[in-house]
């Protein structure tokens, strides 16, 4: 067998994006046991380094085992039961995907749709739920990374504030990335992942809870159909009684705790602005270049730009050379702009000019 060895790409896509040594090499540091105390002190140490990011007092937030996908099945399947109904909002593939899952959960959905690259018209969302004061969610994707739409959300959070809908966002790719505050917009359930704007490789989804989503949750009628992320049984490992329930992703869990602690050192705020400063300079230069956005101004997701390339570029021919050539990775076009535009990631430790300048630099060649 050969030994492993991987080139090393700068990853400039959707996500995953690159990961510091740091959190490599507490990633490859001895596992404890699931059920060792001292491991169950690091437990604590992410929990809170999780309320800090999320912004969040909520007792119940924790790393669900699994993806950012895993984290959108935890948070539906243990709010909703069969025969509530559910209103999502749809303006990419993630909104899509929420609706599916809802579906399965035996929801009645009833979707809010928008055109894809522009944000979701906040003021149909609240019509819709005042047509639906019985929905039990209100779900919506805060960053939608297959069009690099940032949804603004704080004030369908203080419409919902005041009702009995619970108000679910995805946080994906804005966690770490954009301003993001759980308890100030009044979100009741969020999930993000670990492979965007926190720069720590896949494998984790944050979760978070409010006090009111926790009593819907606990009031259920029904059992969760999901044994492995049904929340009572995931909360008495995470916290009360220190149950056993699944063997923890130890190392993962390791890695986490090391990037959300890079996180705390930079800082929050400055986190933020990198992002935000990356993207303006990126932004710029391609528009130089003959590049045109898709996001709708003023909406654009500093984590994600999406670019038409200039008339005549062989948009997937040219994406595949960054990648075989010049060992760049940058994510294609989804759904109705497949094959027309592209999604650059500056996320996390990529989220910096001097990555910006490695990609433009590359693309010089091909204009
Ligand atoms: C907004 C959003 N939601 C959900 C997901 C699903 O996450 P994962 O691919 O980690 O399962 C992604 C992944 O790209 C995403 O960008």
């Amino acid at each position: 067998m050969k030994e492993l060895n991987p080139p090393q790409i700068l990853l400039l896509g959707p996500g995953p994006s690159n990961v510091s040594y740091r959190v490599l090499r507490a990633m490859s540091t001895p596992p404890l046991g699931h059920m060792d105390p001292r491991f169950m002190a690091l437990m604590d140490d992410v929990c809170q380094m999780l309320r800090d990011t999320f912004q969040t007092e909520n007792q119940m937030t924790f790393p669900v085992s699994g993806t950012g996908s895993a984290g959108m099945e935890a948070t539906f399947v243990n709010t909703l039961e069969p025969g509530d109904k559910a209103v999502v909002c749809i303006n990419g593939v993630f909104g899509t995907r929420m609706a599916d899952v809802a579906g399965r959960c035996g929801a009645e959905v009833i979707t809010v749709e928008g055109e894809w690259g522009q944000p979701l018209d906040v003021q149909k969302i609240v019509e819709t739920l005042k047509a639906n004061p019985d929905a039990k969610l209100c779900a919506i994707v805060h960053a939608e990374t297959s069009t690099g739409v940032l949804q603004p959300i704080a004030e369908l959070g203080q419409f919902i504030k005041g009702t009995d809908t619970l108000f679910l966002v995805d946080t994906v790719t804005s966690l770490g990335g954009v301003d993001l505050q759980v308890d100030n917009w009044n979100i009741d359930v969020s999930y993000s992942g670990t492979q965007k704007c926190l720069s720590v490789p896949p494998g984790l989804s944050p979760v978070t809870f409010s006090p009111k989503a926790v009593e819907v949750i606990q009031n259920r009628a029904t059992k969760v159909q999901s044994w492995y992320l049904d929340l009572s049984m995931l909360m008495n490992y995470w916290g009360g009684d220190r149950l056993y329930h699944h063997t923890a992703p130890i190392n993962m869990i390791y890695g986490l705790r090391e990037g959300l602690g890079i996180i705390a050192e930079e800082g929050l705020a400055a986190r933020q602005e990198r992002h935000s400063t990356a993207a303006a300079y990126l932004g710029a230069a391609l528009t130089d270049m003959g590049f045109s956005f898709f996001a709708a101004e003023g909406h654009r997701l500093p984590p994600l730009t999406s670019v038409f390339p200039p008339e005549g570029m062989d948009v997937e021919g040219v994406r595949k050379e960054l990648l075989t050539d010049y060992d760049i990775e940058v994510g294609a076009g989804l759904g109705p702009v497949a094959g027309k535009i592209w999604r650059i990631g500056l996320m996390g430790e990529n989220a910096c000019v001097q990555k910006a300048n490695v990609l433009l630099g590359a693309i010089r060649d091909f204009i």
